[in-house]
């Protein structure tokens, strides 16, 4: 680690830092183009995709090496059908010397440092890095819930808080060393903002995920002489195997397809937005507003925790998102 360190600053291919200033030109409603025109979605740059074998990481990959990128995809050894597939997959897009698979399993911090040493070998910089691996949060079938579970809290923890703090203190030091912009985007989840009861360890994972990264984009904007920037990526609804899609299962109408999730997050981030809170065919931007404002006005006014399905709120939550969603569909949301 120390060795490449000290070496990392040369090798880091130099772009212009007025690209930095050119997202005035880009365009929000199309990804591909927004990425053209941002120094980081670039052609020929590196993206680090945890938990690439399935989902939204796999739809990630293609969605970078769709822009001209180097791809590392990470997932778990057991994993390896899927992953030498899309590994084929995306050669054939961006060439076989652009694409590396290091089975990694996240939770273990070794792995993860092979991870970072592999691609830094192979391409000495890392443009995206991209904190997708996660689990549902049960183990052997069952959840971590508030008072049992035991085994499914420290997995969940392992693999959706400890799995990115350990790619963070892999690769941040790294990235720090690097004169080119990059980003770390982290995936957090809905639950863990509204923590909506029934998976616990799930819920507190996310909601530490969303600590973690707001505090990382604090420190890294104090680094001024480093262009990294974090970003909270959110999914919404999205069909996956964590949702149980499966090759013969149909997409229900109210998900989103991976594709669509991260076509979205790509053209947040390239905003320069931290907060990505992905809406689906169900759930509006607005809708999430309002919900996550009524969750931090319990601790602001004192309510009951969750008041949200507490039944003594219930009508008066009914009634505050009618009247928030009246707003918004007067354009008064927020005003
Ligand atoms: N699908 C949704 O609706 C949704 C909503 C909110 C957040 N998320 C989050 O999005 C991320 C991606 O989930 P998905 O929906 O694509 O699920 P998925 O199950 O399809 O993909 C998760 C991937 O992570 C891998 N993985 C699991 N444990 C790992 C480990 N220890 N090391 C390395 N890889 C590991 C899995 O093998 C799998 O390929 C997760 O962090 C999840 O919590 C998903």
């Amino acid at each position: 680690m120390s060795s490449m360190l000290s070496t990392s600053r040369g090798p880091s291919p130099k772009r212009p830092l007025s690209a930095l200033s050119g997202s005035a030109s880009f365009d929000p409603s199309d990804a591909t183009h927004a990425a053209d025109q941002h120094p980081v979605l670039t052609k020929g740059r590196v993206a680090v995709v945890t938990g690439a074998a399935g989902g939204i990481g796999s739809a990630a990959a293609r969605a970078f090496a769709a822009l001209g990128m180097k791809v590392a995809l990470a997932d778990l050894p057991s994993s390896s059908t899927q992953l030498d597939a899309l590994r084929k997959e995306l050669c054939a897009v961006v060439g076989e010397a652009n694409v590396l698979v290091v089975p990694t399993d996240v939770a273990v911090f070794d792995d993860v440092c092979r991870l970072r040493d592999k691609v830094y070998e192979a391409w000495s910089e890392v443009a995206v890095l991209l904190n997708n691996a996660g689990i549902g949060g049960a183990q052997d079938g069952k959840r971590g819930t508030s008072w049992d579970g035991l085994e499914a809290w420290r997995r969940v923890f392992d693999v959706n808080l400890f799995g990115i703090v350990n790619v963070q203190q892999a690769f941040v030091p790294a990235m720090l060393h690097q004169e080119n912009p990059a980003m770390v985007i982290n995936t957090g989840s809905k639950q863990g903002i509204t923590n909506p009861p029934g998976n616990a360890a799930y819920n507190a994972s996310k909601a530490a995920v969303k600590s973690l990264t707001e505090g990382l984009a604090h420190d890294l904007r104090s680094q001024p002489e480093a262009p990294v920037t974090a970003h909270l990526f959110v999914p919404g609804w999205t069909f996956t195997g964590m949702t149980g899609a499966t090759a013969n299962a149909a997409k229900p109408a109210g998900a989103w397809s991976p594709d669509e999730t991260v076509k979205y997050m790509l053209t947040r981030v390239a905003r320069g937005e931290f907060y990505v809170l992905c809406p689906d065919n169900e759930t509006t931007p607005e809708v999430d507003q309002l919900r996550i404002m009524w969750g931090a006005a319990d601790a602001a006014q004192g309510r009951p925790a969750l008041s949200r399905w507490h039944r003594d709120y219930k009508a008066l939550f009914e009634e505050y998102m009618r009247e928030g969603q009246a707003l918004a569909a007067d354009g008064a949301l927020g005003k």
